[in-house]
């Protein structure tokens, strides 16, 4: 697409708020509490804010600084750097394609816990709801379509009518109802003790397993190893905006509902006395137990399950928009057929991942149904993957002094120093630990 044609988006805040949009997910709602609750509170909390503003903020950097001046998508952008480099963005956008089927699962649960989340009280056991719901062949189907169909849609409208908008709406919305929802369990009778675990360090959990962990969970979590800064990046009207001025909020953001969530899920289950390493079981199992319980909690249970509704979502549209996008820029689709055909793909994808709680539960790759395989090979393998060769294709083929993201000369020097030295050692570190090399 020539840069002419090339659609953009129509304001600073919008693409602050759809790259934000992207990092804020189940990553900071579900998988940072559990996270910092198995490695150790305050200790976890500390190495993920120091990995969050270094490594992070360089890779989220350097991304959204290539997709910027390339204009392009993730192939196209790795491809200026070398046509040899080509593959590195077609791993990004491979790595969106594997994510989005069974993120977008998720995402049905979510959905249809809102629609249930007034028969909450005539639950009685939790685990057996969830589990009969999950592993039942129609209804989860029958949300994860909507889901999935919901989301194509904002991105069929395209960049600036579709995704920006969206974001615009749904971001100021989750942080308000965050906030009233965090609001309503500090006064929780035993909240103070949930709040000293989240922030009280205990060094003596200070072991390289936290460390790798924090740093997996900031890969994770920033959204950093697929493509979608450059992919988003590459829409942003040129010389309009610094790389710094646009990321820096995005960062911030994404640290700051990390930090809410914390502060809404350990008041409560601290409250409760109820199991918070729960893994994917809390959102599904403990929490909605916590609200079945509280005075108006199947209102605050809906509250809930819309702001994890609006952060997956936000989050779905980005791995959508670097498959669109890269169809569009490469093999020159036009955006609607492009969002139609990769959704179809998708959809029976996520079928067959729906499925693999019930129906195909005993089809198994490695000892692992569908769901667990794709979840595993995209965050711990091809999510650290992506990242290790960005790192790689900027810091040591491109030259990291070739994109500026900072005027001030110490923190650009830093920045390159993370892009070639500090982020692919740690990320190296995280790779082989969780192909189980070390
Ligand atoms: N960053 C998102 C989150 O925190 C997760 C995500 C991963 C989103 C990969 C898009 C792509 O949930």
């Amino acid at each position: 697409m020539t840069e002419t044609t090339r659609a953009s988006w129509g304001s600073k805040i919008g693409v602050m708020l759809a790259a934000a949009g992207s990092a804020v997910g189940l990553g900071n709602l579900w998988r940072f509490p559990f996270c910092t609750a198995q490695n150790g509170g305050g200790t976890f909390l500390l190495i993920y804010l120091i990995c969050s503003f270094t490594i992070g903020l360089a890779l989220v950097f350097a991304e959204a600084a290539l997709g910027m001046k390339t204009k392009s998508d993730p192939t196209g952008a790795f491809g200026w750097i070398s046509p040899r480099l080509k593959f590195i963005g077609g791993l990004c956008v491979f790595t969106s394609a594997i994510i989005l089927p069974y993120y977008s699962v998720v995402g049905g649960w979510i959905l249809a816990y809102i629609v249930k989340v007034f028969s909450l009280s005539s639950i009685v056991n939790f685990e057996t709801a969830f589990s009969d719901f999950s592993s039942s062949p129609v209804q989860p189907l029958i949300f994860f379509y909507i889901y999935l169909l919901g989301s194509a849609a904002v991105v069929y409208f395209g960049i600036q009518n579709g995704i920006e908008k969206f974001s615009k709406i749904m971001m100021p919305m989750l942080f308000i109802l965050l906030l009233i929802l965090m609001g309503r369990v500090l006064m929780l009778d035993k909240a103070w003790e949930g709040i000293k675990f989240f922030f009280a360090p205990d060094f003596s959990k200070l072991t390289g397993e936290t460390l790798m962990n924090a740093m997996g969970q900031v890969f994770f979590s920033i959204s950093v190893g697929m493509g979608i800064y450059i992919t988003y990046g590459s829409y942003v009207k040129e010389n309009t905006v610094t790389v710094s001025q646009l990321m820096w909020p995005v960062i911030f953001l994404d640290v700051l509902i990390s930090l809410l969530a914390g502060l809404t899920v350990f008041p409560a289950v601290f409250s409760f006395n109820v199991p918070i390493n729960a893994g994917p079981a809390l959102i599904f199992i403990t929490l909605p137990q916590i609200f079945a319980s509280i005075p108006f909690g199947q209102f605050f249970g809906l509250i809930f399950f819309i702001i994890l509704l609006g952060a997956a979502a936000t989050s779905s549209i980005s791995l959508l928009e670097v498959v669109v996008t890269c169809l569009c820029d490469q093999i020159k689709m036009t955006r609607q057929k492009a969002v139609i055909c990769f959704t179809s793909v998708c959809l029976i994808i996520g079928t067959l991942v729906s499925l693999s709680f019930g129906r195909l539960s005993g089809f198994k790759i490695g000892g692992k149904i569908l769901f667990d395989q794709f979840d595993f090979l995209a965050s711990n393998v091809l999510l650290p993957l992506g990242g290790f060769l960005t790192c790689v294709a900027i810091g040591w083929i491109l030259g990291p002094e070739k994109l500026v993201v900072f005027q001030n000369r110490a923190l650009q020097k830093s920045f390159e120093f993370c892009i070639k030295w500090l982020a692919p050692a740690s990320i190296l570190l995280i790779l082989f630990k969780s192909i189980n090399l070390i």
